[in-house]
């Protein structure tokens, strides 16, 4: 079954007096279970289309359903507990709270889930144990560094056990090794827990990690490949 389709998916944004047509006309549809990669040169609108899927923007035209509920039927509430349960994001520059520590970091979605106490942090730190961190749970942003800020950030958007991640160049800001790094726990949260992982990249040889590649252009899917088994 689908899990995401985008049905003729426009957006249009307007800058002064000038329109801009970031998305013209996206129809997919993802499996349960993908790993699914996008690329395209920068202004062809794989950010648009990503906070689109990830319920973060709302389309000019065109439907959207994901686990067979119409989104553009939903209110605020339901969106955002869609978001909250449903959905793990992770984005270029980690977005961690420089306040918290990468314990309290990733028991934050389960904050707003209503986990408390020592179930919260046993699940958080088994989050931080699975991507490698287990000694590093009481360094704060300023102590790690860029591969292990997005290890945390990682862990914080399976903590609560998604559906679903999606990932706007999650690895834009690292090295080949981090970068390798961040791809085989990406591997690792599809295969062993089945999360589908939508990742947005402008590099061929991290799109590849993926099963199939959406190429966009302009606004518009110019392209889909199928990566072959390696
Ligand atoms: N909030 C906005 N207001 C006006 N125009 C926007 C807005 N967000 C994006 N755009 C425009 O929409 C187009 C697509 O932007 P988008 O951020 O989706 O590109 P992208 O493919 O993610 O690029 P990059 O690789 O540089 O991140 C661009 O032309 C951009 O200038
Ligand atoms: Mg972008």
């Amino acid at each position: 079954m689908a899990l995401l389709e985008l049905n003729d998916i426009h957006k249009n944004y307007l800058n002064g007096n000038v329109k801009v047509n970031a998305l013209k006309g996206v129809s997919l549809s993802i499996e349960d279970g993908s790993f699914v990669s996008i690329m395209g040169p920068s202004g062809s609108g794989k950010s648009t289309l990503l906070n689109i899927l990830g319920c973060l923007d709302t389309p000019s035209r065109g439907s959207y359903r994901i686990n067979d509920q119409n989104v553009e039927k939903l209110n605020d509430a339901a969106l955002s507990d869609l978001r909250n349960k449903f959905i793990g994001f992770v984005f270029q520059q980690f977005h961690l709270i420089s306040g918290l520590n990468a314990l309290e970091n990733v028991e934050l979605p389960l904050i707003y889930q209503g986990v408390t106490g020592k179930a919260r942090k046993e699940k958080a730190q088994a989050a931080l144990e699975a991507v490698g961190l287990g000694d590093r749970l009481y360094h704060r942003q300023s102590q790690l560094s860029g591969g292990e800020q997005q290890r945390v950030a990682i862990a914080r958007a399976f903590v609560k056990n998604p559906k679903l991640i999606l990932a706007d160049e999650p690895t834009g800001a690292l090295d080949s090794k981090a970068s390798e790094n961040i791809m085989s726990i990406f591997k690792n949260l599809n295969e062993e827990k089945k999360i589908t992982i939508i990742q947005v990249t402008h590099e061929k040889s991290i799109a590849e990690c993926g099963k199939i590649i959406y190429h966009l252009l302009d606004g518009e899917i110019n392209y889909i490949e199928e990566v072959q088994a390696h």
